[in-house]
Parts: structure tokens; sequence; C-alpha cells
């Protein structure tokens, strides 16, 4: 999504600076803007290390002065491969380091720019249905977590009266290579010997990478996301599909009742002694477009 958030702000006549840490597919994107005509910035970054998201901003003011909007919008499917108990060290770093951590430092490194020039600014970060939605795998822990950091921010920039917006991108499910994330995973964050359910999680990854390809266009989410920023709007949801399911969740907590899980058959939700683990390789995971479906890991 990346890609087309950098085209859609560079056809606004904005100037732009992609980081990524695949230094392919961050080459190809500015060798293409460029020829297009296009400035724009490429900065190799790791942005689950606070140093590299500092250099990243030192390249940029550097290069174009002045820093209006940040998008801090990269993101990993992360661990999969079992029960949330079973997550090694190295599955929570590599997960929350880029998914929560890349955000704090963005805010952190990039919003102090913004705020140094007072000209209005905006701060994206991407976020996603699960966050709205019941958590279903680490993933949607982050989620949640970027969700209530973004609601923080927008809230102390409004008590503040500054002339910054905050943005919570949630999109559903999207065309892109989400569910290859493993491919950039440091070789240190790597497990040493593969858990248990790795061969189920890259089944899911399989699974859901085939299903994210009938998602909707990344340029389209690029055209919301700058509706979005215009209208300063919070929450920015890219389709109606899972309204039901926010609608569930809220009703669930303002019930006091417990969720009915998808996959877990209704008796072992609710007979005594029996545990509402398992449930079927699938649970949490889009198996369809309709509001019914059991979307829960975008
Ligand atoms: N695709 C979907 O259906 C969907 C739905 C909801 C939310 N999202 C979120 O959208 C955002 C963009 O993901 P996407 O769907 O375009 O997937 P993608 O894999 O195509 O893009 C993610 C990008 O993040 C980069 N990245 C990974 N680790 C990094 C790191 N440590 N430092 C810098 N860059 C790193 C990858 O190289 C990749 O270019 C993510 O935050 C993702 O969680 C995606």
């Amino acid at each position: 999504m990346g890609r087309a958030f950098a085209q859609r702000f560079a056809e606004e006549g904005m100037r732009v600076v992609a980081a990524d840490v695949q230094a392919d597919a961050l080459d190809r994107a500015v060798a293409e803007l460029t020829a297009d005509g296009h400035e724009v910035l490429g900065v190799r970054t790791d942005v689950a290390d606070p140093a590299a998201v500092r250099d990243l901003a030192a390249r940029t003011v550097d290069a174009f002065g002045k820093v209006h909007v940040i998008c801090n919008n990269a993101g990993v499917e992360g661990y999969l491969d079992g029960a949330i108990w079973e997550a090694t060290d190295r599955d929570w770093a590599w997960t929350v380091g880029v998914n929560f951590w890349s955000v704090v430092y963005g805010v952190r490194t990039f919003l102090p720019l913004i705020l140094s020039h007072g000209e209005p600014g905006h701060v994206v970060n991407t976020a996603s249905m699960t966050a709205v939605t019941r958590p279903a795998n680490m993933y949607g822990i982050t989620k949640h977590a970027v969700l209530a950091l973004t609601e923080t921010l927008y809230a102390d920039l409004r008590a503040r009266g500054l002339p910054v917006g905050a943005t919570a991108l949630c999109p559903g499910i999207i065309a892109t290579n989400l569910f290859l994330g493993s491919r950039n995973r440091p070789s240190e964050l790597r497990n040493e010997t593969e858990l248990p359910g790795a061969v189920a999680g890259r089944e899911k990854r399989d699974l859901m990478h085939a299903r994210l390809a009938e998602g909707m266009s990344p340029a389209e989410v690029a055209d919301q996301l700058v509706a979005a920023i215009r209208a300063d709007r919070l929450y920015a949801l890219t389709d109606a599909d899972w309204d039901d399911r926010i609608r569930q969740r809220a009703g669930d907590i303002l019930d006091r009742a417990n969720p009915l899980l998808d996959g877990v058959p209704p008796a072992a939700q609710v007979a005594e002694g029996t545990s509402p683990t398992g449930g079927s390789p699938t649970d949490g995971l889009p198996t369809g477009n309709s509001p019914t479906g059991n979307g829960k890991a975008s």
C-alpha cells in the first residue's frame, strides 16, 4: 500500500520520502515514480529501529526541509504459528517491533518536525479492521495498540489546539503482499528451531495471501486516505464489510457477554470444564467478502 500512497501523494504535488526495509522494492518504486516526473527520495529504513527512524528524519529534512504528512504504514502479518502463549520472545519482538514500536518511533521522531513550523500537518497510522473488531492473533493485538495510540495522539493534539490531524487507517482486505511478511523478518529475530505450529502457520499465510489477492486495490485505499486526511477523519475504514463484527464486539462488551468464537463449536464455548481452544485452521481469518465472513486477519 505504501507504494500507492507515495504515488497518490506525489500526484497531489507533494515531495515524497519513501522508506522501506526491502531495498529492491524501494529502489523500483523510487525509479518508477521519478521516471514519471515526481520528486521522490528513497531511504532504506528498518522502522523497528529508532536510530534508523531518526536517520530517516534527518535525511528528509536535508532533502526537503519541512515535513507535513507522515504515514506510519509498515506492517507484517507476524506470528500465526500457534496459540498466543506459545509465541517466543522473537515472535513478539518482530511482530510488535514492526507493527507497533515503529509507529511510536515515527510519531515521536516526526511529529516535532511538523509542529516546529506551525503549518497544518497530518499523521496517518495504518491500523486495520482487526483494530476495531475482536482480535484473533498477535497481529490483531498490535493493531489494537496502534488504534489506541492514534486515538490518544488525536486527543493530545486537539487538547492543545495544534493544527495537526491524526488518522487511523483501517483497511479491510487489500491486495498486497502482507502475508509474505516473513520475507523481511531479520535473521536475529527468526526462531532458532521451528515451532510445532509453523507448518499450520505457513498454510494460513498461503490461504490469506490468496484471499488478499481478491481484495481492494491499494490505489483505491490511497484515494480514500487522501479524502480522509482532507476531511480530518480520525477513523478511516475502507469498507463496511466489517460493521457487523464491530457492532458485535461492542454489543458483547456492553452485554457483558462472552464472544461466540468462529470455528469453535458452541457447546465447547459454554460447557463447564471444556477448553475453548483449537478452532479451525482459519479461525480469525477472512473467508469471504460478506459482512458475515470470518474476516479478522487484516
Ligand atoms: N493488506 C491488507 O489487507 C491489510 C489490511 C489491514 C491493514 N494492513 C496494513 O497495511 C500496512 C501495509 O501493509 P501491506 O498490506 O501493504 O503489506 P505489504 O507487505 O505489501 O507492505 C508492507 C511493507 O512494509 C515493509 N516492512 C516490513 N518490515 C519493515 C521494517 N522493519 N521496516 C520498514 N519497512 C518494513 C515491507 O517491506 C513492505 O514493503 C501494514 O501496516 C498492514 O498491517 C493491510
